[in-house]
């Protein structure tokens, strides 16, 4: 069993570097999976090393919508998703038609869009964020514009207490995060009283009000390396105790919930990702009707920082 694995290992190696291809690698991914990454990091971290790599190819993994923004700001390289299942439950909770209507309701309202939507949905939308530059992006709109945010409500409505606008939020949601509750929240700091919580946005108000920090993914890495504490109460996917553990060797992270963790992230595995090398699958790519879009919305979010 351990020689398979590590004879696996070595064949994705060897693939890779014959590939000339590079591994973008979410915090949520496996702890062996993100053990072979070239960079490990947010929805934000990766779009923008997705815009600036050299690599032939690209393996990302992550769910499908952040491999289709790797495609969309790299159209002439390959973007592989290793598990073309990999998707994500909240993207899926708005259409493009869906989005029409709406938009159709409230005329000249600017589109702020997660990036945890597809590229079609993007396309209909004017600027996208992540959670790491949401307040950011909001605060750069025109204080006299209707906004509506789609679609995560959670984020949205942290995102609105954040910068005072008054925004139309889409009722979406992430059923991971929806498990992290801020009762939990409360109990663990009765526990562990000189420890710091960190939530993700996406959390529900009950936990963003009972954490000391809310953070994306990202913010929490670099969050909990420079912070004097010792202990941490961890409210969002599980996989990120694996690369905060590792760098911060002596520090204590302690997840709100242990069933926190998100299918999708795990379906890739390091069988899939070697056998999307062997097999150059799965090409993940956007239509030319709705690329050139899809990209002014995301580059207007990476040119906000
Ligand atoms: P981050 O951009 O903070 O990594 O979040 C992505 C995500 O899907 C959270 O559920
Ligand atoms: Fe989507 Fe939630 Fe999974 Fe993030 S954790 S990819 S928002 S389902």
């Amino acid at each position: 069993m351990a020689t398979d694995h590590q004879d696996i290992i070595s064949e994705i190696r060897h693939l890779k570097k014959q590939k000339k291809a590079v591994f973008l690698v979410h915090n949520y991914q496996r702890p062996e999976v993100q053990d072979l990454a070239d960079f490990v990091g947010d929805s934000l971290e990766l779009s923008q090393k997705a815009a600036k790599t050299e690599a032939e190819v690209i393996v990302f993994c992550g769910v499908h919508f952040m491999a289709e923004t790797a495609f969309l700001v790299n159209p002439g390289k390959t973007v592989l998703l290793p598990e073309m299942e990999s998707g994500c439950p909240m993207a899926d909770m708005i259409t493009v038609e869906q989005l029409i209507k709406k938009k159709k309701e409230i005329p000249g309202a600017v589109v702020v869009c997660y990036v945890n939507s597809s590229a079609a949905v993007k396309a209909e939308s004017d600027i996208c964020c992540t959670s790491a530059n949401a307040v950011r992006v909001v605060q750069s709109l025109p204080v006299d514009r209707e906004i509506l945010f789609i679609p995560d409500q959670y984020l949205g409505q942290w995102v609105a207490q954040k910068t005072g606008r008054d925004m139309h939020l889409w009722p979406g949601y992430c059923p991971t995060h929806m498990r992290i509750l801020g009762k939990k929240i409360l109990e663990e700091k009765a526990k562990h009283p000189a420890a710091i919580a960190l939530v993700h946005p996406e959390c529900r108000p009950d936990a963003k009000e009972a954490a000391d920090e809310v953070l994306s993914t990202g913010g929490m890495i670099r969050f909990a390396a420079e912070s004097p504490a010792k202990e941490f109460i961890i409210g969002t996917e599980t996989g990120i105790i694996h690369r905060l553990k590792k760098e911060n060797p002596g520090k204590i992270f302690i997840p709100v919930n242990t069933k926190a963790v998100c299918p999708n992230m795990k379906k890739i595995t390091l069988e899939k990702v070697l056998r999307a090398l062997q097999k150059m699958q799965y090409k993940v790519s956007v239509p030319r009707s709705i690329r050139d879009k899809a990209l002014s919305a995301v580059n207007r979010m990476l040119a906000v920082g």
